[in-house]
């Protein structure tokens, strides 16, 4: 029985078909709910193996996902996202051991509020992503990592309201409060209280012409069945074009311990950009998707 479901998922997962957003050609669109987040919440605070695969059975059959490469093809997927970024005189992204990564464009849709951004990041080769879903009204959505049966996540958030910061290192820490705490209730329906930055760190990159902050902080989820979840997590957090962007990763406070040097790993990998790109290929190509 626990074997047929394994399979289940799995064989529903290939439905998805893809490998990275540059090497299936034609974008997937998913849709990604912030349901799925609680119902993992729900899963892990019950600690019972048969609601976690109820949860992914419920997971995958809600979404048309794509399974992260194998290992093999997860080379491939890695010199092909780095072949892009050459081309756009961008730094190759070093991929550890066990990663995979995804190179995809937030804004490419017909969503006005939105610009096109390229995001970069690297995250563990058993994680699932999700990328917006775009239809004839706009693009909706963030990109999304994450191993969803366990509660472990990253994701993009763009505080456009923030608008553009010269340097994010210098930046009041009500700038890093306001945007992870609008980036971890992005939903509207993800309640969470006792919100806390316990450590920030500058990440300077190139030459400090666009910089990072790393912040530590942590927060209860408040689930659908009334649980509160103590949950930590790591975020890189910059400026690229007229907002704030962050990559924020968190995990169950239980399981952090575990998760932490990953989650780490995934955010200093964290890269976006906005400026002097010319995206006008990729822009047609998903306008025709
Ligand atoms: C367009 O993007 C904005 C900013 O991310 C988002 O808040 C909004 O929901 C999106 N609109 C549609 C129609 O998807
Ligand atoms: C961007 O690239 C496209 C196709 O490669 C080209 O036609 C266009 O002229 C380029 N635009 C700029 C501003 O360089």
């Amino acid at each position: 029985m626990i074997m047929m479901d394994r399979l289940l998922v799995i064989s529903l997962a290939l439905l998805g078909s893809g490998c990275n957003a540059f090497s299936s050609g034609k974008m997937q669109s998913q849709r990604q709910t912030s349901e799925i987040a609680m119902l993992s919440e729900k899963a892990d605070s019950r600690r019972s193996f048969l609601s976690e695969v109820a949860t992914t059975l419920a997971f995958v059959g809600s979404l048309n996902v794509v399974m992260p490469p194998e290992a093999a093809l997860a080379v491939s997927g890695a010199n092909k996202v780095n072949a892009k970024l050459r081309a756009y005189g961008l730094d190759p992204i070093t991929v550890p051991d066990g990663f995979s990564t995804l190179l995809e464009i937030w804004g490419k849709g017909k969503n006005k509020s939105r610009f096109p951004l390229l995001v970069n990041f690297a995250y563990p080769l058993t994680w699932i992503v999700t990328l917006p879903s775009n239809d004839v009204n706009g693009e909706d959505g963030t990109i999304q990592a994450g191993e969803y049966a366990k509660g472990d996540t990253a994701t993009l958030y763009v505080n456009l309201d923030a608008g553009g910061v010269d340097d994010v290192t210098k930046a009041p820490k009500e700038l890093f409060e306001t945007t992870l705490q609008r980036a971890i209730g992005q939903k509207g329906n993800n309640m969470f209280q006792n919100f806390k930055i316990t450590k920030l760190e500058p990440a300077p990159y190139n030459s400090g012409k666009q910089n990072y902050m790393i912040a530590d902080f942590k927060y209860q989820l408040l689930t659908g069945a009334g649980f509160e979840v103590d949950r930590k997590g790591v975020a890189s957090i910059t400026s690229a074009g007229p907002a704030v962007e962050v990559l924020w990763s968190a995990s169950t406070a239980i399981r952090y311990k575990k998760t932490e040097s990953q989650l780490r790993q995934i955010v200093a990998s964290f890269r976006c950009y906005a400026d002097g790109l010319n995206l006008s290929d990729e822009m047609l190509m998903y306008d025709e998707a």
